[in-house]
Protein backbone atom coordinates (compact mmCIF):
# COMPACT_ATOMS: atom_id res chain seq x y z
CA UNK A 1 0.00 0.00 0.00
CA UNK A 2 1.54 3.30 -1.19
CA UNK A 3 0.74 6.41 1.07
CA UNK A 4 1.38 10.21 0.03
CA UNK A 5 2.29 11.92 3.41
CA UNK A 6 2.24 15.85 3.47
CA UNK A 7 3.70 17.91 6.04
CA UNK A 8 2.97 22.18 6.41
CA UNK A 9 3.01 22.24 10.12
CA UNK A 10 5.69 24.56 10.74
CA UNK A 11 8.62 25.76 8.17
CA UNK A 12 9.25 22.74 6.40
CA UNK A 13 6.64 21.78 3.20
CA UNK A 14 7.44 18.30 2.65
CA UNK A 15 6.03 15.67 0.88
CA UNK A 16 6.82 11.39 0.43
CA UNK A 17 5.58 8.38 -0.90
CA UNK A 18 5.94 5.78 1.42
CA UNK A 19 5.33 2.03 1.23
CA UNK A 20 3.40 -0.14 4.10
CA UNK A 21 4.67 2.40 6.42
CA UNK A 22 8.35 1.51 6.23
CA UNK A 23 9.61 1.80 2.76
CA UNK A 24 10.24 5.60 1.46
CA UNK A 25 10.22 5.90 -2.18
CA UNK A 26 10.59 9.39 -2.28
CA UNK A 27 10.82 12.31 0.79
CA UNK A 28 10.87 15.99 -0.69
CA UNK A 29 11.59 19.06 2.00
CA UNK A 30 11.55 22.27 1.11
CA UNK A 31 13.16 24.43 4.00
CA UNK A 32 12.55 27.38 4.48
CA UNK A 33 14.91 28.30 6.95
CA UNK A 34 17.05 30.70 5.06
CA UNK A 35 14.38 33.05 5.19
CA UNK A 36 13.03 32.48 8.70
CA UNK A 37 16.96 32.96 9.88
CA UNK A 38 16.44 36.95 8.96
CA UNK A 39 13.90 37.27 11.83
CA UNK A 40 15.87 35.08 14.15
CA UNK A 41 12.46 32.54 14.35
CA UNK A 42 9.66 31.39 12.09
CA UNK A 43 7.60 34.48 11.15
CA UNK A 44 4.02 31.98 10.74
CA UNK A 45 2.60 34.38 8.06
CA UNK A 46 5.32 34.18 6.15
CA UNK A 47 5.49 30.04 6.76
CA UNK A 48 1.97 30.18 5.47
CA UNK A 49 2.89 31.82 2.31
CA UNK A 50 5.94 29.76 1.59
CA UNK A 51 3.83 26.57 1.96
CA UNK A 52 1.57 27.24 -0.61
CA UNK A 53 4.05 28.42 -2.93
CA UNK A 54 5.49 24.84 -2.85
CA UNK A 55 3.39 22.35 -2.23
CA UNK A 56 1.78 21.87 -5.56
CA UNK A 57 5.58 21.73 -7.18
CA UNK A 58 7.19 19.42 -4.43
CA UNK A 59 3.62 16.87 -4.83
CA UNK A 60 4.59 16.32 -8.05
CA UNK A 61 8.11 15.92 -7.32
CA UNK A 62 7.22 13.43 -4.25
CA UNK A 63 5.32 10.90 -6.89
CA UNK A 64 8.04 11.36 -9.72
CA UNK A 65 10.84 10.65 -7.75
CA UNK A 66 9.24 7.44 -6.31
CA UNK A 67 8.11 6.57 -10.20
CA UNK A 68 4.38 7.20 -9.32
CA UNK A 69 1.16 8.72 -10.19
CA UNK A 70 -1.85 9.30 -8.06
CA UNK A 71 -3.60 6.35 -9.45
CA UNK A 72 -0.81 4.20 -7.85
CA UNK A 73 -1.59 6.21 -4.38
CA UNK A 74 -3.81 4.52 -1.70
CA UNK A 75 -4.40 7.35 0.63
CA UNK A 76 -3.43 10.79 1.32
CA UNK A 77 -2.19 11.42 4.69
CA UNK A 78 -1.71 14.97 6.09
CA UNK A 79 -0.71 16.53 9.17
CA UNK A 80 -3.49 18.01 10.35
CA UNK A 81 -2.13 19.08 14.12
CA UNK A 82 -1.04 20.43 16.24
CA UNK A 83 1.10 22.98 14.86
CA UNK A 84 1.00 26.75 13.01
CA UNK A 85 -2.56 27.07 12.35
CA UNK A 86 -2.33 28.91 9.25
CA UNK A 87 0.87 26.73 7.88
CA UNK A 88 -1.53 23.81 8.59
CA UNK A 89 -4.43 24.89 6.68
CA UNK A 90 -2.18 24.97 3.56
CA UNK A 91 -1.50 21.62 3.81
CA UNK A 92 -4.43 20.18 5.25
CA UNK A 93 -6.70 22.16 2.64
CA UNK A 94 -4.15 21.08 -0.44
CA UNK A 95 -4.83 17.25 0.64
CA UNK A 96 -8.58 17.76 0.61
CA UNK A 97 -8.40 19.12 -2.81
CA UNK A 98 -6.02 16.12 -3.72
CA UNK A 99 -8.27 13.45 -2.36
CA UNK A 100 -11.95 15.35 -3.70
CA UNK A 101 -10.35 15.66 -7.05
CA UNK A 102 -8.99 11.78 -7.53
CA UNK A 103 -10.93 10.47 -4.93
CA UNK A 104 -8.06 9.29 -2.69
CA UNK A 105 -8.97 8.86 0.31
CA UNK A 106 -7.77 11.30 3.62
CA UNK A 107 -6.32 10.31 6.57
CA UNK A 108 -5.45 13.29 9.07
CA UNK A 109 -2.25 12.71 11.19
CA UNK A 110 -0.67 13.98 14.63
CA UNK A 111 2.48 15.67 14.06
CA UNK A 112 3.76 14.02 17.16
CA UNK A 113 2.46 10.65 16.19
CA UNK A 114 4.42 11.08 13.04
CA UNK A 115 7.40 11.73 14.69
CA UNK A 116 7.44 8.93 16.83
CA UNK A 117 6.18 6.73 13.12
CA UNK A 118 10.16 8.21 11.62
CA UNK A 119 11.19 5.26 13.91
CA UNK A 120 9.05 2.74 11.95
CA UNK A 121 11.23 3.85 8.91
CA UNK A 122 14.72 3.76 10.32
CA UNK A 123 14.03 0.39 12.41
CA UNK A 124 12.25 -1.68 10.30
CA UNK A 125 11.76 -4.00 12.84
CA UNK A 126 10.01 -1.66 15.70
CA UNK A 127 6.68 -2.42 17.13
CA UNK A 128 4.64 -1.06 19.90
CA UNK A 129 4.43 -1.31 23.08
CA UNK A 130 7.69 1.25 23.66
CA UNK A 131 8.06 3.73 25.38
CA UNK A 132 8.71 7.51 23.63
CA UNK A 133 10.43 10.33 24.18
CA UNK A 134 9.23 13.13 22.06
CA UNK A 135 11.08 15.93 21.94
CA UNK A 136 10.83 19.29 19.23
CA UNK A 137 10.31 22.80 19.77
CA UNK A 138 6.81 22.54 20.62
CA UNK A 139 6.46 19.99 23.36
CA UNK A 140 8.81 17.49 25.36
CA UNK A 141 6.57 14.15 26.42
CA UNK A 142 7.32 10.92 27.51
CA UNK A 143 4.77 8.65 26.16
CA UNK A 144 3.73 5.03 26.59
CA UNK A 145 3.03 4.00 22.88
CA UNK A 146 0.91 0.81 23.62
CA UNK A 147 -0.21 0.09 19.88
CA UNK A 148 0.20 2.10 16.24
CA UNK A 149 -2.56 4.57 17.05
CA UNK A 150 -2.77 4.08 20.95
CA UNK A 151 -0.95 6.43 23.60
CA UNK A 152 -0.57 7.37 27.26
CA UNK A 153 1.10 10.50 27.89
CA UNK A 154 3.35 9.71 31.38
CA UNK A 155 5.03 12.90 31.59
CA UNK A 156 5.07 16.32 29.61
CA UNK A 157 6.33 19.92 30.23
CA UNK A 158 4.90 22.45 32.07
CA UNK A 159 5.74 24.97 30.16
CA UNK A 160 8.69 25.54 27.78
CA UNK A 161 9.80 22.30 25.53
CA UNK A 162 13.22 21.36 25.68
CA UNK A 163 13.87 22.47 21.89
CA UNK A 164 12.59 25.76 22.64
CA UNK A 165 14.25 26.18 25.49
CA UNK A 166 17.80 25.47 23.58
CA UNK A 167 16.76 27.55 20.40
CA UNK A 168 16.16 30.81 23.33
CA UNK A 169 19.41 30.02 25.09
CA UNK A 170 21.26 29.80 21.63
CA UNK A 171 19.76 33.38 20.74
CA UNK A 172 20.89 34.78 23.41
CA UNK A 173 24.18 33.33 23.14
CA UNK A 174 24.73 35.32 19.89
CA UNK A 175 23.43 32.11 17.78
CA UNK A 176 21.62 32.38 14.51
CA UNK A 177 18.32 30.43 14.23
CA UNK A 178 17.90 27.59 13.85
CA UNK A 179 19.57 27.72 17.88
CA UNK A 180 19.07 23.93 18.43
CA UNK A 181 21.39 22.57 15.72
CA UNK A 182 23.97 25.29 16.41
CA UNK A 183 23.99 25.24 20.05
CA UNK A 184 24.87 21.43 19.58
CA UNK A 185 27.23 22.41 16.96
CA UNK A 186 29.15 25.01 18.88
CA UNK A 187 28.86 23.37 22.05
CA UNK A 188 31.07 20.22 21.41
CA UNK A 189 34.22 20.96 23.09
CA UNK A 190 32.43 23.22 25.73
CA UNK A 191 32.87 22.26 29.52
CA UNK A 192 29.18 21.41 30.77
CA UNK A 193 30.35 21.66 34.45
CA UNK A 194 31.56 24.98 33.65
CA UNK A 195 27.99 26.92 34.73
CA UNK A 196 26.29 25.48 37.70
CA UNK A 197 22.86 25.42 35.79
CA UNK A 198 19.89 24.41 38.33
CA UNK A 199 18.01 21.14 37.47
CA UNK A 200 14.40 21.95 37.79
CA UNK A 201 11.96 19.47 39.30
CA UNK A 202 8.06 19.36 39.30
CA UNK A 203 6.30 18.77 42.30
CA UNK A 204 4.30 16.03 42.71
CA UNK A 205 4.48 14.64 38.87
CA UNK A 206 8.04 12.55 38.26
CA UNK A 207 7.82 12.22 34.82
CA UNK A 208 6.85 15.95 33.94
CA UNK A 209 9.26 18.80 32.99
CA UNK A 210 10.02 22.76 33.26
CA UNK A 211 12.45 24.18 31.22
CA UNK A 212 11.51 28.13 31.10
CA UNK A 213 13.41 28.61 34.82
CA UNK A 214 16.53 27.15 33.27
CA UNK A 215 16.29 29.54 30.09
CA UNK A 216 15.68 32.05 32.48
CA UNK A 217 18.53 31.86 33.89
CA UNK A 218 21.04 31.59 31.33
CA UNK A 219 19.26 34.51 30.10
CA UNK A 220 19.83 35.94 33.22
CA UNK A 221 23.40 34.82 33.53
CA UNK A 222 24.52 36.29 30.05
CA UNK A 223 22.95 39.29 30.50
CA UNK A 224 24.56 39.75 33.91
CA UNK A 225 28.47 39.46 32.42
CA UNK A 226 27.14 41.77 29.50
CA UNK A 227 26.61 44.28 31.70
CA UNK A 228 29.73 43.97 33.43
CA UNK A 229 31.65 43.87 30.18
CA UNK A 230 32.27 39.80 30.46
CA UNK A 231 31.50 37.66 27.32
CA UNK A 232 30.09 34.06 28.05
CA UNK A 233 32.19 30.94 26.95
CA UNK A 234 29.62 30.02 24.62
CA UNK A 235 30.60 26.28 24.23
CA UNK A 236 30.99 26.34 28.23
CA UNK A 237 27.06 27.48 28.31
CA UNK A 238 26.09 25.73 25.40
CA UNK A 239 27.11 22.13 26.89
CA UNK A 240 26.00 23.18 30.37
CA UNK A 241 22.71 24.34 29.04
CA UNK A 242 22.52 20.98 26.44
CA UNK A 243 23.52 18.47 29.63
CA UNK A 244 20.82 20.03 31.73
CA UNK A 245 18.08 19.94 29.24
CA UNK A 246 19.17 16.32 28.84
CA UNK A 247 19.95 14.80 32.57
CA UNK A 248 15.74 16.36 32.62
CA UNK A 249 15.16 14.19 29.73
CA UNK A 250 17.12 11.18 30.12
CA UNK A 251 16.29 11.16 33.82
CA UNK A 252 12.38 11.39 33.31
CA UNK A 253 12.65 8.21 30.54
CA UNK A 254 14.99 6.22 32.51
CA UNK A 255 12.33 6.24 35.58
CA UNK A 256 9.52 5.64 33.51
CA UNK A 257 11.20 2.97 31.96
CA UNK A 258 11.96 1.36 35.13
CA UNK A 259 8.34 2.16 35.96
CA UNK A 260 7.08 0.52 33.43
CA UNK A 261 8.90 -2.23 32.54
CA UNK A 262 9.65 -1.18 29.18
CA UNK A 263 13.33 -2.08 27.33
CA UNK A 264 12.12 -0.82 24.01
CA UNK A 265 13.23 2.74 24.23
CA UNK A 266 12.60 5.38 21.10
CA UNK A 267 13.66 8.93 20.62
CA UNK A 268 11.66 11.10 18.35
CA UNK A 269 11.26 14.95 17.44
CA UNK A 270 13.79 17.70 16.02
CA UNK A 271 15.54 17.57 19.80
CA UNK A 272 16.45 13.61 18.60
CA UNK A 273 19.12 15.20 16.68
CA UNK A 274 21.00 16.29 19.39
CA UNK A 275 24.25 14.38 19.67
CA UNK A 276 24.56 15.06 23.62
CA UNK A 277 20.80 13.52 24.26
CA UNK A 278 21.51 10.42 21.26
CA UNK A 279 25.07 9.89 22.97
CA UNK A 280 23.18 9.82 26.79
CA UNK A 281 20.54 7.72 25.91
CA UNK A 282 23.37 5.40 23.62
CA UNK A 283 25.28 4.96 27.06
CA UNK A 284 21.61 4.48 29.33
CA UNK A 285 20.03 1.88 26.72
CA UNK A 286 23.62 0.47 26.79
CA UNK A 287 24.00 0.21 30.95
CA UNK A 288 20.22 -1.48 31.17
CA UNK A 289 20.37 -3.89 27.91
CA UNK A 290 17.91 -1.44 26.78
CA UNK A 291 17.11 -1.68 22.82
CA UNK A 292 17.30 2.06 21.43
CA UNK A 293 15.67 3.45 18.53
CA UNK A 294 16.47 6.58 17.44
CA UNK A 295 15.97 8.27 13.65
CA UNK A 296 18.15 9.12 11.17
CA UNK A 297 19.26 12.30 11.20
CA UNK A 298 17.37 13.35 7.97
CA UNK A 299 14.05 12.30 9.92
CA UNK A 300 14.87 13.71 12.63
CA UNK A 301 12.88 17.30 11.74
CA UNK A 302 9.99 17.28 10.24
CA UNK A 303 9.22 15.88 7.17
CA UNK A 304 6.52 13.89 5.39
CA UNK A 305 7.94 10.32 5.19
CA UNK A 306 7.12 9.81 8.67
CA UNK A 307 3.38 11.18 8.00
CA UNK A 308 2.79 8.71 5.24
CA UNK A 309 4.40 6.34 7.74
CA UNK A 310 1.95 7.04 10.84
CA UNK A 311 -1.00 7.58 7.85
CA UNK A 312 -0.56 3.83 7.08
CA UNK A 313 -1.34 2.61 10.34
CA UNK A 314 -4.02 5.25 11.24
CA UNK A 315 -5.36 3.90 7.56
CA UNK A 316 -5.16 -0.02 8.77
CA UNK A 317 -6.89 1.30 12.18
CA UNK A 318 -9.78 2.58 9.60
CA UNK A 319 -9.04 6.62 10.03
CA UNK A 320 -10.56 8.66 7.25
CA UNK A 321 -11.75 12.26 7.02
CA UNK A 322 -13.80 14.11 4.53
CA UNK A 323 -13.91 17.70 3.02
CA UNK A 324 -15.01 19.11 6.32
CA UNK A 325 -11.58 18.18 7.69
CA UNK A 326 -9.88 21.25 9.49
CA UNK A 327 -6.48 21.74 11.23
CA UNK A 328 -6.03 22.39 14.86
CA UNK A 329 -3.52 24.05 16.76
CA UNK A 330 -3.61 21.79 19.50
CA UNK A 331 -4.26 18.36 19.99
CA UNK A 332 -3.50 15.97 22.51
CA UNK A 333 -1.77 12.87 21.06
CA UNK A 334 -3.79 10.49 22.84
CA UNK A 335 -6.82 11.66 21.41
CA UNK A 336 -8.22 10.67 17.67
CA UNK A 337 -9.80 13.41 15.17
CA UNK A 338 -13.58 13.61 15.22
CA UNK A 339 -14.01 13.49 11.49
O1 LIG B 1 10.31 18.43 15.34
P1 LIG B 1 10.87 19.73 14.91
O2 LIG B 1 11.68 19.76 13.65
O3 LIG B 1 9.72 20.79 14.76
C1 LIG B 1 8.70 20.84 15.71
O4 LIG B 1 7.78 20.00 15.60
O5 LIG B 1 8.83 21.68 16.62
O6 LIG B 1 11.74 20.27 16.11
C2 LIG B 1 12.39 21.50 16.02
C3 LIG B 1 13.20 21.69 17.26
C4 LIG B 1 13.78 23.09 17.34
O7 LIG B 1 13.61 23.60 18.63
C5 LIG B 1 15.24 22.84 17.02
O8 LIG B 1 16.11 23.78 17.59
C6 LIG B 1 15.44 21.49 17.64
O9 LIG B 1 14.29 20.77 17.28
N1 LIG B 1 16.67 20.84 17.17
C7 LIG B 1 17.72 20.60 17.97
C8 LIG B 1 18.72 20.02 17.16
N2 LIG B 1 18.24 19.92 15.90
C9 LIG B 1 16.97 20.44 15.94
N3 LIG B 1 17.88 20.83 19.28
C10 LIG B 1 19.05 20.48 19.82
N4 LIG B 1 20.06 19.92 19.11
C11 LIG B 1 19.95 19.67 17.80
N5 LIG B 1 20.94 19.10 17.11
ZN1 LIG C 1 8.02 18.40 14.47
Amino acid sequence: MKILGIESSCDETATSVVEDGRKVLSNVVASQVEEHKLYGGVVPEIASRRHTEAISQITTQALDEAGVTMDDIDAIAVTAAPGLIGALLVGVNFAKGLSMATGTPLVPVHHLRSHVASNYICSPDLKPPFLALIASGGHSHIVRVDDYTKYTVLGQTRDDAAGECMDKCARVLGLPYPGGKNLDAVSQNGNPKAFAIPHPHVADSEYDFSFSGLKTFVINTVHNMEQKGEEPNVPDMGASVITTVVDCLAGNTEKAALQYGYDNIVLAGGVSANSFLRGRFTSLCKSHSWTLHMPELKYCGDNAAMVAAQGYYEFLSGVRAGPDLNARPTMNIEDAFQV
